[in-house]
């Protein structure tokens, strides 16, 4: 758990919700790494939390991002220089480096719902845990950063390993599921802070200060660079500038931004119009619908490759309906018009990196799947099955950028661009919920949250 979030009572109730859940979490993960090593012929799983990284020529450092092979093991996003070490058959062990230091903040002593499940040994000097790891580094599979070396326990990151741990990760264990559920009740919390502040005229920036303030996290806690875009800027696919003074009139405001809740993310955009009488407002209701009806087709079995084209092909629909395109949907997808208004992927796994890992492996002894041709930034080209997590992320966009090059090619008579020049003020627009996949229809983590009264 982070630093700052064990303490509340609320955190102390969230805590105990998840205590039964950890075991199971945790023997799923045991598993895995048993037949990971198998895999890879080793004997010992290590893996260190990860190194603070320094500024070039300075003493500053930047703000520790945790191995995520690590803080899947538990809640622990902020001891660096610490090391997990799993022997199949054993408990594991981990050693957790609480330096004396008078400078910063040292990490609490371990303990939570966790702490029992290890064998734990505390360490005041990252080299003592020398000591505490397996006797022969020839016989570990050492996942981390170069910069973790410690003697002769380097990190290898045998590659049949990492595949296989990656691959059944996009399986989030009920656990995790329930740390994705806090860090929405979060996020949701943040976004409805947002709102609030758009609708009362503050500056990108200002709504930044104000989600972070709801949220509880800041930039640095936060799983990913907030995008709070106003006007033209939701046109900007990941616009992180956050002008300090309010355009002169605001039209429209999209905000893709999450939160975290023990190394675990959520991912959520919205985008709201000034005018709630308008026809941007409507676009948005439009875009909406269509999010929603692809949410359905998350279900287990779904070729997300075939997901993503439909969502194309409903997008397309929808600028057809508001006189954007002349053409029909279907040629529009098909000359690859549609691309220039939706240009990202629909969605990718979630969970203990925003973007989460193995979204092209074809198997979990590697392989790749490519998306579809045309379509380079799809992310995931798995099949979805239960117990993934994945976004679900349409969005409409007016691009200059992109609609210049359409308009100087063949299809150019398909886009109406009066249309175009109407919108093009409004930047565009993004909805976006995190959902688990199940046999039917997905549970969907962010609707859920902000179906709750406030
Ligand atoms: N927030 C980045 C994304 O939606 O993928
Ligand atoms: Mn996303
Ligand atoms: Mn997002």
């Amino acid at each position: 758990m982070g630093d700052n979030e064990g303490r509340s009572k609320s955190a102390i109730a969230m805590t105990s919700s998840l205590a039964p859940l950890y075991p199971s979490h945790l023997q799923t993960l045991m598993q895995r790494a048993s037949t990971a090593l198998e895999r890879g012929g080793f004997d010992h799983l290590v893996v260190p939390s990860g190194t603070i990284h320094y500024h070039l020529f300075d003493d500053r450092d930047y703000p520790y991002a945790v191995n995520p092979q690590f803080k899947a093991w538990a809640p622990l996003t902020s001891i660096p220089g610490s090391w997990l070490s799993f022997t199949p058959g054993q408990k594991p062990k981990l050693v957790y480096l609480q330096p004396f230091d008078y400078w910063h903040v040292v990490p609490e002593a371990p303990s939570g719902y966790w702490a029992d499940h290890f064998d734990v040994v505390v360490i005041r000097e990252p080299d003592e845990a020398l000591q505490h790891l397996p006797a022969d580094p020839a016989r570990c599979a050492i996942l981390g950063e170069p910069q973790s070396a410690l003697g002769d326990w380097v990190p290898n990151n045998p590659q049949a390993v990492i595949d296989y741990l990656d691959y059944h990760r996009n399986w989030k264990t009920p656990y995790e599921i329930a740390m994705m559920r806090l860090a929405t009740q979060r996020g949701v919390r943040a976004h409805r802070a947002a709102e609030r502040a758009f609708r009362a005229g503050a500056s990108e920036f200002g709504i930044h200060l104000a989600y972070c303030q709801a949220a509880g996290q800041d930039a640095n806690e936060l799983p990913y660079g907030s995008i709070i875009a106003l006007n033209e800027h939701a046109a900007v696919l990941h616009y992180t500038e956050r002008d300090r003074v309010p355009p002169a009139q605001v039209r429209s405001f999209l905000i893709d931004a999450g939160a975290s809740h023990g190394g675990y993310a959520c991912d959520i955009t919205r985008t709201y119009a000034a005018d709630a009488s308008g026809e941007f407002q409507s676009l948005i209701d439009a875009v909406d619908r269509v999010q929603q009806q692809l949410n359905a087709k998350f279900t287990a079995g779904a070729d997300f490759r075939q997901v993503h084209l439909d969502a194309h092909l409903m997008l397309a629909g929808v600028l057809h309906e508001f006189g954007v395109l002349r053409a029909s949907a279907e040629s529009a997808v098909e000359s690859g018009v549609s691309s220039a208004f939706f240009p990202h992927g629909l969605g990718h796994g979630i969970g203990l990196q925003v973007h989460d890992v193995a979204g092209f492996a074809s198997s979990d002894a590697g392989g790749r799947i490519e998306p579809p041709e045309g379509h380079p930034f799809l992310r995931f080209t798995r099949k979805l099955e239960a117990g993934m997590v994945m976004t679900n992320e349409p969005g409409v966009y007016f691009i200059d950028l992109l609609l210049d090059k359409v308009r100087q090619g063949p299809h150019a008579d398909s886009v109406d661009w009066d249309r175009v020049d109407h919108f093009r003020p409004y930047g565009g627009i993004r909805i976006e919920d995190d959902l688990v996949v199940t046999d039917g229809e997905p549970v969907n983590l962010t609707r859920d949250e902000f179906a709750k009264p406030e």
